[in-house]
């Protein structure tokens, strides 16, 4: 098969890494991909948001299947306008993907198919958001509607909080149309996990959930990112709940989308929070998550690669996924200034001997070549996972590998791991 991985963040050089693995894959490019995936992949200069290139690109070099990482063009149509000239493609159409466009088609969702989540209501109007914060109290959550890459949520713990963030999306339009529309939901005190299953449109084969380290500073302080680190499998989540996972929340959403006419396809990766009663969604996302793909797919014993093709041909029914037994744990290194104001260009020295261990990857998310040099070219740079008989093991893994990447310029959180030891 000829594949091509469109993306080139961290979570696109872990699918490229994985699927090159695979003896069904003779050829593999990345669109754009970055300096790690180069080395998995041809690298083609191609944006993901470049949908007709990415097309003809299909086209002329005869692609058997697409797998697309990031949200952005999947919200586009690229699966539709694969589809549309007989292209294979993985991940859902955009009427799927509206799952995570809007906060508000996901709520209605879980109305319709009865999956738990925080109450909520929406507002167009400032003012009455703000009479109905002061009429709940705090600690609330404010939401824009669409994408607002990871800044359109504010968690509120005091009303003044609350009112800025209102504010911010429906006065100083600070998202823009994605903020058009506020939600305002009840706080929910819990775990957070991520949860991944693929589905096929009408059914869904749980992957393995992982927890995500958001937050910038170490012990969960500071802004919140695109992740800093992630682990799995997720502590806390046995098969029990995770049965619970699969029949409140997954199944029934897969069911919903199906009878709303937009069979969803690809990966639901479902945000939660495990509250005392029952596992509640926080989001819904229509892809892998990044970091979390960088610790799911070095723990799949399996070969992705058919169980991706299976979810595309609707036949994800015949596929058994096994997993390693072992803890997978992924600490990113990021440029000084992330999330701000990343600085780019610097020299990262060291990779090669830092990588030697073969129970740890490198995962490339913001890099490029200069010659010889390699050259941060990003916020999150590179992603160190390593894999060990539990996450103590894991991490001295990582971690041993960091201390030998030779990178002022960059820097990590030292906390990664299981929350509390
Ligand atoms: P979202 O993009 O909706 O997943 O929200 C981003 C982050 O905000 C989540 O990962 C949670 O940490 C936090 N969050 C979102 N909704 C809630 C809620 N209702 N209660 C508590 N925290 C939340
Ligand atoms: N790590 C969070 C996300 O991929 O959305």
């Amino acid at each position: 098969m000829r594949v091509l991985v469109v993306g080139s963040g961290g979570r696109e050089h872990a699918l490229a890494w994985s699927v090159a693995a695979s003896p069904l894959c003779d050829r593999l490019y990345c669109a754009p991909g970055n300096a790690g995936i180069a080395e998995e992949a041809q690298c083609v200069p191609i944006a993901a948001a470049d949908t007709a290139a990415i097309v003809s690109f299909c086209r002329r070099e005869r692609i058997d299947f697409v797998i697309v990482g990031p949200e952005a063009p999947l919200v586009a149509g690229l699966v539709d306008a694969l589809a549309a000239e007989g292209v294979a493609a993985f991940g859902p159409t955009a009427a799927a993907a509206r799952l995570e466009s809007s906060k508000s088609f996901a709520k209605e969702l879980c109305t319709r198919a009865g999956i738990p989540t925080a109450a909520y209501r929406r507002f167009r109007d400032a003012a009455a958001a703000k009479a109905f914060v002061a009429a709940h109290g705090a600690p609330i959550v404010v939401k824009a509607d669409g994408l607002a890459a990871g800044k359109g949520v504010v968690v509120a713990a005091e009303l003044e909080s609350a009112y800025r963030a209102i504010d911010a999306a429906l006065v100083e339009r600070r998202f823009g149309a994605a903020g058009d529309e506020i939600l305002i939901e009840d706080f929910l005190d819990g775990e957070e996990v991520s949860f991944f299953a693929l589905a096929d449109g009408k059914d869904a084969l749980p992957l393995a959930a992982a927890q995500d380290f958001k937050r910038l500073g170490e012990g969960d302080r500071g802004p919140n990112t695109g992740g800093m680190g992630a682990i799995s499998p997720a502590p806390g989540l046995g098969a029990a709940l995770e049965g619970r996972i699969m029949d409140r929340v997954i199944l029934p959403a897969i069911s919903a989308m199906r009878e709303m006419g937009r069979p969803f396809k690809g990966v639901l990766y479902a945000g939660l929070m495990l509250t005392a009663d029952t596992p509640r969604l926080l989001e819904f996302n229509v892809r892998f998550g990044d970091p979390e793909a960088q610790v799911l797919l070095p723990r799949l014993l399996s070969d992705p690669l058919p169980a991706l093709l299976a979810a595309h041909d609707g036949v994800l029914r015949r596929v058994d996924l096994r997993w390693k037994p072992e803890a997978a744990l992924c600490v990113v290194m990021a440029a000084q200034g992330y999330p701000e104001a990343p600085l780019r260009g610097t020299e990262i020295r060291g990779l090669a001997a830092a990588g030697q261990d073969p129970q740890l990857k490198i995962f490339h998310a913001g890099t490029k070549r200069d010659g010889d040099r390699l050259l941060a070219d990003g916020g999150r740079v590179l992603g160190v996972t390593a894999l060990g008989a539990d996450f103590a093991e894991a991490s001295a893994r990582a971690y041993a590998a960091i201390d030998k990447i030779d990178w002022p310029e960059g820097f990590c959180r030292r906390d990664i791991g299981p929350r509390g030891g």
